[in-house]
């Protein structure tokens, strides 16, 4: 390992030299850097899993502005929070988020909880985020192991453990912890994030100019593409959802989504779910069953093209039949019937959002 007796001169090296790039160099700009208030901090942290920065910003600064204080947020209706989450996707963190802000205000009076154990035990919040909101809110001495900081790990100390299997996440968070300069936990972590995010970056990092590129594994073998390893092979689970826009009156059928299911509490069209792709006879002849249709009761007026969707872990893949009702069924007591222009009071998937309009299906709805 380059010119080091130990390896422990190579961590000290490590952190020293991150922090001096951080105060020289790192000109990244957040609004949440810095941060002392710790619901903000947890809002950002919430915001930020499984969203990218550019895409988390505008929505942090709308949550704050319409929310400065845990209690507002608190008080707020499920669908006011849910309308402003709409297009970030993962809703159970939205779901997760309004729990738990109700929770700190009711039960805690509103005050945060400020140790990791505590803030790990709030829904939604799990080793990562616990790590970042504990050192930046309370500077407590937990390292962050996110996907920046596994590559950061992997490239300059030559780690070769798949980042997710079981011995690697131990080997990676071990490591972070050994590095993470316990006088100033938040400003470390934060620098490390920020290094991954525009130096080490994935695919094109600046390795040229990189201030670790003298010590750096992965730089000086060659292996800048094969660190870090991940293996994890994820399986996709294809749905085919069918949307029956049904007009009755000049109204629309929509209902909320309900149970363990992927855009929970989301409203939507009523549906027919296949897990291949089928025939509009067949949507309609399941429609009938269901109940959702009565045979000779209706009139198809448009099936648009199929639009498709990929999550973390699923293929959504869809159409939408608009059609005219001629007579109502009993399930039709179920739904909410909506009149045009109203939709924009409902949170709806981004499936229906980006999808519904070009499919025409949408005129004079959305
Ligand atoms: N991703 C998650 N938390 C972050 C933070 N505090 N800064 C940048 N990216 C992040």
């Amino acid at each position: 390992m380059g010119g080091f007796q130990k390896n422990n001169n190579k961590k000290e090296w490590f952190t020293q030299l991150l922090l001096k790039w951080n105060k020289e160099k790192n000109n990244r700009k957040m609004p949440w850097k810095g941060e002392k208030d710790s619901y903000k901090i947890w809002l950002s942290e919430i915001i930020l899993q499984q969203t990218r920065v550019e895409q988390g910003l505008g929505y942090y600064k709308k949550f704050i502005q319409a929310f400065p204080d845990i209690h507002r947020l608190a008080n707020a209706t499920d669908e006011r929070v849910y309308k402003m989450w709409e297009g970030l996707g993962y809703y159970t963190r939205c779901k997760n988020l309004l729990y738990s802000a109700r929770y700190i205000s009711r039960e805690l009076d509103g005050i945060f909880p400020g140790t990791y154990e505590e803030i790990k035990a709030l829904k939604g919040v799990g080793p990562y985020t616990a790590a970042a909101i504990a050192s930046f809110a309370f500077n407590l001495p937990y390292a962050v192991a996110d996907g920046n900081v596994f590559r950061v790990l992997a490239r300059v100390f030559g780690i070769k453990e798949p980042v997710h299997s079981p011995v690697g996440k131990k080997k990676f968070l071990h490591l972070a912890n050994e590095l993470l300069y316990r006088k100033q936990p938040g400003i470390y972590n934060q620098a490390i994030m920020d290094f991954g995010a525009v130096i080490c970056k994935p695919a094109t990092p600046l390795c040229t100019n990189c201030i670790f590129n003298k010590n750096c594994f992965a730089f000086l073998h060659n292996k800048i593409d094969l660190l870090p390893v991940n293996k994890k092979k994820i399986h996709i689970r294809q749905r085919w959802f069918y949307y029956l826009v049904l007009e009755w009156r000049k109204k629309f059928a929509i209902r909320q989504r309900m149970g363990k299911d992927i855009w929970q509490n989301l409203f939507e069209f009523p549906l027919i779910e296949a897990t291949e792709e089928i025939g509009h006879k067949k949507i309609l002849q399941l429609a009938v069953k269901d109940r959702i249709l009565k045979e000779g009761g209706y009139e198809i007026l448009s099936v648009s093209p199929p639009y498709k969707q990929r999550l973390s872990h699923q293929l959504i893949s869809g159409r939408f039949l608009k059609i005219k009702l001629k007579q109502k069924t009993v399930k039709a007591n179920d739904w909410i019937w909506i009149s045009t222009g109203r939709s924009s009071h409902y949170a709806f998937p981004a499936f229906i959002n980006q999808n519904l309009k070009k499919s025409g299906a949408g005129k004079n709805l959305f």
